[in-house]
Order: C-alpha cells, then structure tokens, then sequence
C-alpha cells in the first residue's frame, strides 16, 4: 500500500545520513509529493525558548507562522494537550492560525523526549475531512521515528 511504503521510507530517511534538518526536510518532501491530500507538511520544533513552536523544514508554501506559542492555534493546542489534533474542517475551529485560505483541514502530532514536547509534525490540506486513521498511524509511526533524532 501507498502508506505502508511511504511510512518505510520515512523511516529509511531520518535513520539515514544527512543532517538532522536535512533528513527532516527529505520527509516534508516526500509525504508532501507522494500524498494528494497534503498540501503543506512541516516541522514545528521547540528550540531554545521554552513553550515556543519554531518552523522547521517544511514543504509548501511559506508561512507567516513561524513562532507558535503553546496553546494557539491548532499547533499549540497539540502542544498544550499533548495530543494528536485532527481538525476535518478549519471553519469549525476558533482557535486557528490561518497559513493560507485555501487550507480546509490539518492534522497536528506532538513530538515528545520523555514527557517533554520537543516539537511538532502538521499537515494541511485544502480538502474538508480528508483525513483517516490510516493517516493518523502513518503520521503518527513517523512521529515516533523522527523523536529518536531529535
Ligand atoms: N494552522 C496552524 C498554523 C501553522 S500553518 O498551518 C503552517 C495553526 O492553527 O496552528
């Protein structure tokens, strides 16, 4: 199946060599290309300033959101809940940072080291409700991989 291998191959990719933005930046690329209902795909990571999300490698279109505290937005409600946060359509949620009007639905999954949040993957798209378990477990298993480089 399409996310059996991709999930593979993102795991081949950030086990393999290269920096760690780099690797993080092939996966972008990768889930962004090969998946039709993903539209942006990136990296929010907690850097230097605690309770602060901070864009990583991405692959879309440029964001004005380049510094999410936690608790805004649908990155920082992942990130305050500590949960994944699958929102089908965006018009429904009040707590929302809008990248792009053509964004209908996102998919956020907190990255932990430990119990701490070190960072973010999140996905749009421009489809209402295109999102499955499949996704979530696809997006989720790269998760778990991404953390170990982290
Ligand atoms: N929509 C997000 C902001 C990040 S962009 O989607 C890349 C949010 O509400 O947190």
């Amino acid at each position: 199946s399409l996310f059996g291998e991709l999930k593979n191959e993102a795991e081949r990719l950030l086990a393999g060599p290269g920096g760690v933005a780099q690797r993080l930046q092939a996966v972008c690329d990768l889930l962004c290309l090969r998946v039709g209902h993903y539209d942006w795909v990136g990296f929010y990571l907690v850097g230097s300033t605690e309770g602060i999300l901070e864009l990583g490698p991405f692959h879309g279109k440029p964001t004005d959101h380049v510094s999410i505290p936690f608790g805004k937005g649908v990155c920082g409600q992942a990130a305050a809940r500590r949960k994944t946060i699958i929102v089908q359509d965006v018009a429904g949620e009040t707590n929302y940072l809008s990248c792009s009007p053509d964004v209908r639905a996102e998919i956020v999954i907190p990255l932990f080291r430990g119990d701490e949040i070190i960072g973010e993957l999140d996905i749009d798209s421009h489809e209402i409700s295109p999102f499955t378990d499949e996704d979530r477990e696809l997006l989720e298993a790269i998760s778990r991989a991404a953390e170990k480089i982290l």
